[in-house]
């Protein structure tokens, strides 16, 4: 119940754009920076969310829509230009909104100029800036180590005959951060974007940046599948103890801490990595063990729990009992790479799954077009356009049901785009009726909902930043947690069930419903006999 000053990045709420999805200001149907910055006051005060986050907007080939990078200090003409990235981030500053971009330091592009030069013969000056390696005597690849897209991790370059890892597509080689030139240009790109006001850095695949030394092979993997996360075909039947992860990474986040402490205290500059990593202990150690290293790992967790009271609940009190003294959680309900919310759990408990996202301790990251309840947008095979989906076909992997355009209006191509050209990925069929427009005209849509969740997140100090605990109920099918701060008392309940539920909760006080997932109750209630609906979250204030 302690009262500590919370940084933005605890109290805040990172909402996550997809630029090419996002709007499109230039009339090419891709999403662009011209047009995030025309929807910032949305952003800023119909929805109030505090930082954005950019997925990649360099240069690329767009192999893998922009995580393949050909220049790290540029903008990709489809997104615009650096001055219209800087006035993206004026623009944003002035609406009191922080600015996170995607960092991408495991690989980039073949096209990238550090690549031409490094693969251009065994003696060239950059040789070393990638993971080059002679064949086996058979000729086979180094080592076992697979590509998360499918096939093994090594191309064979005919030209200086080695092979040359890559954790994803070919087209996207592995920088080598053991080499301290690498890891002295790649510092220097942050500082580069710090530089120009940028707030923070969610790195991407961070913990892949270092692999085993003699690179050993990896085990195969005996473990049956016990998790709910997807499948990922081939590459699930290693352990992949080798190929990523080595404990020399977190070498590399100490120094990059420290650079991003260089900026000053007052407004720090973040880091938050893509590390998925289940095993919580390990994940938890990508916070550093002074807390010297991310800011915060990001925290998969949930989407790998089923949707069930007691799972989730089990979750996060392994998190909360789990991570170090004074280290902040996140959560995670929905990406880029992750199947739409909704569609995994149903329109219904989305919004069960909002009130939870909006009213853990810890900050959460909210993926654009999740305040609506957007679902996944089934593509046809021959219109697919995510390699994933694409190399590793069968097994759902496309991510690009959850990457379709924002849904602002009823007007053609959900306003997204102008109506005479197509858009990239198409829009939603429901987008005439599941949009921002509409939902703001309505009291009780999805939208209503997450805009009153934000409002009293931010007015509340126990929800953005009291302490949490579990509380007992007489439901299995509800989870059930106190926020609390020494003055403000709140206690979330969520029927994660569709059957109705009468709750015994063992919690003295006077308590009142604030909000209710349906938007429809505010009242007096009895906790001894606190009932729930089918699909009901409720928001409870105690005096
Ligand atoms: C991360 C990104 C994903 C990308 C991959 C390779 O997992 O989130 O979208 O495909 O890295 O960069």
């Amino acid at each position: 119940m302690t009262k500590r000053i919370l940084q933005w990045w605890q109290s805040g709420i990172i909402y996550h754009i997809y630029p090419r999805s996002f709007q499109d200001g230039n009339g090419d149907g891709i999403g662009d920076l011209t047009g995030i910055i025309s929807r910032l006051d949305y952003l800023s005060h119909t929805l109030g969310i505090d930082a954005l986050w950019l997925s990649p907007i360099y240069p690329s080939p767009m192999a893998d829509f922009g995580y393949d990078i050909a220049d790290y200090r540029d903008v990709d003409p489809i997104f615009g230009a650096l001055d219209t990235f800087d006035l993206l981030v004026r623009e944003a500053h002035q609406r009191n909104l922080k600015v996170i971009i995607d960092y991408v330091p495991n690989h980039t592009s073949d096209q990238h100029k550090w690549f031409g030069e490094s693969r251009s013969s065994r003696t060239a000056a950059k040789r070393n800036w990638y993971v080059w390696a002679d064949p086996q005597e058979d000729g086979t690849p180094p080592n076992n180590w697979l590509s998360v897209f499918g096939g093994p991790a090594w191309s064979w370059d005919a030209a200086t005959e080695q092979y040359y890892l890559h954790s994803f597509l070919s087209s996207m080689p592995d920088l080598n951060w053991r080499n301290p030139a690498v890891q002295h240009a790649m510092f220097e790109v942050v500082r580069f974007w710090l530089d120009r006001g940028v707030d923070g850095l969610r790195i991407d695949t961070a913990h892949y940046i270092m692999k085993d030394h003699a690179m050993r092979d990896n085990p195969s993997n005996q473990i049956v599948h016990t998790t709910f996360h997807k499948s990922f075909g081939a590459y699930d039947t290693q352990l992949h103890l080798y190929d990523k992860g080595d404990a020399d990474v977190h070498n590399v986040f100490r120094d990059l801490r420290h650079l991003l402490d260089s900026y000053g205290q007052e407004q720090p500059r973040i880091a938050l990595g893509e590390i998925h990593i289940f095993d919580v202990p390990t994940w938890a150690s990508y916070y550093g063990e002074q807390l010297d290293e991310l800011h915060m790992p990001c925290n998969f967790g949930l989407l790998n729990t089923p949707w069930q009271a007691q799972a989730i609940r089990q979750a996060v009190d392994t998190l909360e009992s789990t991570i170090p003294a004074c280290a902040w959680p996140n959560y995670v309900l929905g990406n880029h790479d992750e199947h739409r919310i909704a569609t995994r759990i149903g329109a219904a408990q989305a919004r069960v799954g909002m009130l939870l996202l909006l009213t853990l301790r810890g900050t959460p990251t909210l993926y654009y077009g999740d305040e609506l309840g957007m679902e996944n947008v089934p593509i046809a095979p021959e219109h697919e356009r995510d390699p994933w989906g694409i190399h590793m076909p069968g097994l759902g992997l496309g991510r690009d049901p959850e990457r379709t355009p924002m849904q602002w209006e009823a007007s053609p191509h959900a306003g997204f785009c102008h109506a005479e050209v197509a858009p990239w990925l198409p829009v939603a069929a429901n987008a005439t009726t599941m949009n921002v427009a509409t939902q703001l005209e309505d009291p009780q849509s999805f939208l209503s909902l997450t805009r009153k969740l934000i409002d009293l997140r931010r007015s509340s100090l126990a929800l953005s930043g009291g302490s949490y605990r579990a509380l007992e109920s007489t439901s299995t099918n509800c989870f059930v947690y106190m926020r609390e701060t020494a003055d403000e008392r709140w206690i979330v309940a969520l029927n994660t069930g569709t059957q109705d539920q009468i709750l015994n909760v063992t919690c003295a006080g006077d308590a009142s419903i604030i909000l209710s997932t349906y938007l429809d109750r505010q009242e007096h209630v009895d906790l001894a006999t606190l009932a729930l609906r089918g699909n009901e979250g409720g928001l409870i204030q105690l005096t």
